[in-house]
């Protein structure tokens, strides 16, 4: 069966790191009280000269290095982002032209933070019906440049960065790799408890990021609760086979909250919201970056995507890698 199989993975962050403490000399706040509630101790902020698709270029570009592949090799992009380096075109035709590609299609994905799994999701599709043969998927973002830095409730929970997979179809056997199952999905009641106040249609800015935090925590663990079991259900797969949950990074007590109702103990979800806080769309890749390189996600693992985000959206992906 024709399965998009995991080739290589690559991230990139800015240079400057920015801690609590820093923050807490700006802004009305505390290391204690964002440790507590969010399990954030750092995040990393784009300068001038960094931007969605600079970040996203260096995250593509590692990915292909990792997969031992040339731009050559690549016939798609697919770029998740909630903060594009211009209202149009798409920043993925900007990453397309960076790494010297030319052609084949490459548009972007907006749905927030689970954007990346809807990337990953239509470059599935895209795959097994022959439309592509190797994608390179990206979540990248620089979310520092729309948040408001007097609102203490939602600037220090965000941060810069971008991570890839490059993915290819491939004829595999039944228990071989690839992705064996996706399900996403939105609900637009709820558009106003996370978004932006401005858009070119609307009021001719960028805006600022707002949200009703709490009511955020109280739908995210429900809907990926959800969302989980299907994807479960739908691949014939046990929980407790899970190898590895690679969730979206929002807040440690959302990702203890799902892994508890999987039934799975922390020591199997990978945690980066500590060094990245969330970074939207690039949070799920840029995990799976960290913890194949330092050897925890191996060859054969069978590992759980999943984010929630603005929309309301969200989804899960079922991987062997
Ligand atoms: O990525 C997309 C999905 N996003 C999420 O999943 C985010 C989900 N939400 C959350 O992670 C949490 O709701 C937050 C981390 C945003 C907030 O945590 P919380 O435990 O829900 O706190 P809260 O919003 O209920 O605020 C509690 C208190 C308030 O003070 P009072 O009214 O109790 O006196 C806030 O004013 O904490 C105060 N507060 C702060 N204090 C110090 C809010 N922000 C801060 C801050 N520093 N930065």
């Amino acid at each position: 069966m024709i399965r998009a199989v995991l080739k290589g993975t690559g991230s990139c962050l800015p240079a400057k790191v920015v801690s609590n403490e820093e923050l807490s000399a700006k802004v009305d706040t505390s290391d204690e009280w964002i440790r507590e509630r969010t399990g954030i101790t750092q995040r990393y902020i784009a300068d001038d000269t960094e931007t969605t698709g600079t970040l996203a270029t260096g995250a593509a570009q590692a990915a292909l290095d990792d997969a031992g592949f040339t731009i050559d090799d690549i016939d798609l992009i697919i770029l998740a982002t909630a903060t594009p380096d211009h209202t149009f075109p798409a920043t993925a035709t900007t990453v397309q032209h960076a790494l010297g590609g030319k052609g084949f299609p490459a548009f972007d994905v907006a749905a927030v933070c689970s954007g990346f799994l809807y990337a990953l999701g239509t470059a599935d599709s895209m795959l097994r019906t022959g439309m592509a043969k190797c994608a390179l998927v990206i979540g990248s973002e620089t979310f520092s440049r729309i948040l408001d830095w007097e609102d203490r409730g939602t600037c220090v929970l965000f941060g810069d960065g971008a991570g890839a997979v490059v993915m290819a179809a491939e004829d595999v056997a039944e228990d071989g790799p690839g992705i064996l199952a996706t399900r996403l999905h939105a609900d637009g009641e709820h558009r106003e408890l996370l978004w932006v106040d401005g858009g070119p249609s609307t009021t001719g800015t960028v805006g600022h990021l707002q949200m009703k935090g709490r009511e955020v925590f109280r739908h995210a663990v429900v809907n990926l609760a959800g969302v989980l079991r299907e994807v479960l259900e739908e691949s014939g797969t046990d929980a407790s086979a899970i190898d590895w949950i690679v969730p979206h990074q929002a807040n440690l007590r959302i990702l203890d909250a799902t892994a508890r109702k999987l039934g799975l103990p922390m020591d199997r979800v990978v945690v980066t919201v500590d060094q990245h806080a969330n970074t939207s769309a690039a949070s799920v890749p840029l995990a799976l970056d960290v913890a194949r390189r330092d050897g925890r996600i191996k060859p054969g693992d069978l590992i759980m995507l999943e984010a929630m985000g603005g929309g309301f959206t969200w989804g899960a992906s079922l991987l062997r890698v």
